[in-house]
């Protein structure tokens, strides 16, 4: 570990907050810019987690005692906070996951599968990552309906014309991502969400890279369902939420079954909890939703707009700085983006830039970024992908654009 650099403290006050980040790798400062696969999390979502397990941890809803009754309060009180981090309505709209995946796959069996007949069709786009991808294939798979796919263009920019065109009674779901973790583009959900409904069609969102990064008001939006994770947004792996609007909740069928999604179990028949408990089976991860709390608790103390203005400042600042450099080919270069830039430079592999900026210290994500029909788009085996976070800084850019200067030179 070493003292954080004072520029960088002074270029952004929150970095400090992130003790992860203040450690040398390869003898070199830490440039984190692999946010989008996952964010590193705060001293107080540390913290929360460690004093929750020193002190309250016990299983929660069934028990009698002090330290359940603890460990539930603590539970429930990050569902609180998710209720107003995300606007929805009520408690019973936030459904507890282990991430957008869990989601996901949850919508896709319970709500969309009961629905779908052969020749029915549910429309995703071209951008999407694999959990907005395969477990619309599976669904399709069992019951013989289609899966469409709107097109994107060469800036990695939705042709929301497009998908429109798809749009009719067929159409029992729509699945698009608020921010595309592979080309950054941001789509125009509330517009996508409005056409949909139009036409009597519910719309999930993938907001796995939307939470991180711009304010999300799912009231306002009107979607149906929107899924994301907390490790994306500072807190700790396993846990996500479904939000979903509870007159669809209320008639799904459960996803799983076991405790905790009961209210009576009978050998001839069992009657369902009320939501969001009906999905959720089993013990959850309650350290994880401890820190997911103390995650939305610091991005509030922050807000939203702070952390999309900081960051579309540095986005900014580093597709230029990455841009001028020689023999460099951005993908993903849309209009309206956010906080992720994918490249290639010159014929070098993204794995062999990936290993030669970590022997710099940067930290990058390469490869096919779990949307492999993006690369197959742009015709790349993969890419080298710069994501950033809250506590990113102009020194992690210029480390990045020097350590791909290096790697130019050891490769030309
Ligand atoms: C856009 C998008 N959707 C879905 C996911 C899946 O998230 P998780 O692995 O946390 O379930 C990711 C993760 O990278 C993502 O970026």
């Amino acid at each position: 570990m070493q003292a954080q650099k004072a520029t960088e403290i002074e270029q952004n006050p929150y970095r400090a907050d992130f003790p992860a980040l203040a450690q040398e790798i390869s003898g070199k400062p830490l440039a984190y810019l692999d946010s989008a696969a996952s964010a590193q999390q705060p001293a107080a979502v540390i913290d929360a987690v460690a004093r929750y397990s020193r002190e309250d941890h016990a299983n929660v809803h069934r028990g009698v005692h002090t330290l359940s009754h603890r460990a539930t309060d603590a539970y429930e009180g990050a569902r609180d906070k998710l209720v107003g981090f995300i606007n929805a309505n009520s408690r019973s709209e936030i459904v507890f996951t282990k991430g957008t995946t869990e989601g996901i796959n949850l919508v896709a069996q319970s709500f969309v599968r009961p629905k779908l007949s052969p020749g029915d069709r549910i429309v995703i786009t071209q951008m999407e990552h694999h959990a907005n991808i395969v477990p619309w294939q599976i669904v399709c798979e069992q019951t013989g309906a289609e899966l469409l796919v709107a097109p994107i263009d060469d800036t990695g920019t939705l042709d929301t014309a497009a998908l429109y065109e798809l749009l009719d009674e067929r159409v029992k779901i729509v699945g698009v991502g608020h921010v595309s973790n592979a080309l950054g583009t941001i789509n125009p959900v509330a517009e996508i969400i409005e056409r949909c409904h139009a036409q009597d069609i519910p719309v999930l969102i993938d907001g796995a890279q939307g939470v991180p990064h711009s304010a999300v008001d799912v009231q306002a939006l009107g979607c149906d369902f929107y899924a994301f994770s907390g490790h994306k947004m500072y807190g700790p792996t396993g846990t996500g939420v479904l939000y979903a609007r509870e007159v669809l909740l209320d008639a799904m069928p459960p996803y799983q079954g076991g405790g905790d999604m009961i209210l009576e179990v009978r050998f001839d028949g069992t009657v369902y909890n009320e939501l969001p408990y009906k999905f959720e089976a089993g013990t959850p991860n309650i350290s994880g939703f401890v820190g997911l709390g103390a995650a939305v608790d610091y991005l509030e103390a922050i807000g939203l707009d702070e952390v999309s203005r900081m960051e579309a400042s540095l986005l900014a600042y580093m597709t230029e700085q990455l841009s001028a450099i020689d023999g460099m080919r951005l993908i993903g270069t849309a209009a309206n983006k956010a906080s992720v830039q994918s490249f290639l430079i010159d014929d070098i592999h993204p794995s062999d830039i990936g290993t030669l900026l970590d022997q710099q210290g940067i930290a990058v994500r390469t490869g096919h970024h779990c949307a492999m029909p993006v690369m197959q788009f742009f015709e790349v085996p993969g890419t080298a992908r710069a994501s950033l976070g809250l506590y990113n800084t102009r020194d992690d850019v210029d480390q990045l654009v020097d350590g791909l200067q290096v790697a130019r030179r050891l490769f030309s």
